[in-house]
């Protein structure tokens, strides 16, 4: 059911410092950071040949990830975003199976315009899942 891997989302407590390294240590293509008061975060995205990185860092009060950097205060893996290509057939799928959609169940609309889902991490192995309709 799952297919490409779209990203890997980093939490980061400095942005700025995160595109630095990205950009000039290790040399990626690094596109400008990116508001998202809905979601409570500002991403930046890196392009990578296969795949992208997601930086994430808090925006406003009541950012989602405020309660992940204070547990992991330089930051770390976040969660991986797969592609899907009907994000309601996936959803129905994976609550059938027991899988424990988080939020109201509904997608949202994620950062790249399209329908997104996160899926509890206790369910998958200790990783916050991200689904996203291709
Ligand atoms: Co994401």
């Amino acid at each position: 059911m799952i297919g490409r891997l779209n990203h890997v989302a980093i939490a980061v407590p400095d942005l700025a410092a995160a595109v630095a390294q990205y950009r000039d240590t290790l040399g990626a293509s690094v596109r400008p950071p990116q508001d998202e008061p809905d979601h409570g975060v500002t991403v930046v995205f890196i392009d990578l040949p296969n795949t992208k990185v997601e930086l994430l860092h808090p925006l406003g009060d009541n950012s989602p990830i405020r309660g992940f950097l204070d547990k992991n205060p330089s930051g770390g893996i976040h969660h991986i975003c797969y592609e899907v290509d009907d994000i309601l057939a996936a959803r129905d799928r994976l609550k059938a199976q027991g899988a424990r959609v988080l939020g109201d169940g509904e997608p949202k609309i994620g950062a790249h315009g399209k329908p997104v889902l996160f899926l509890h991490p206790k369910d998958f192995t200790g990783t916050l899942v991200e689904l996203e309709q291709a």
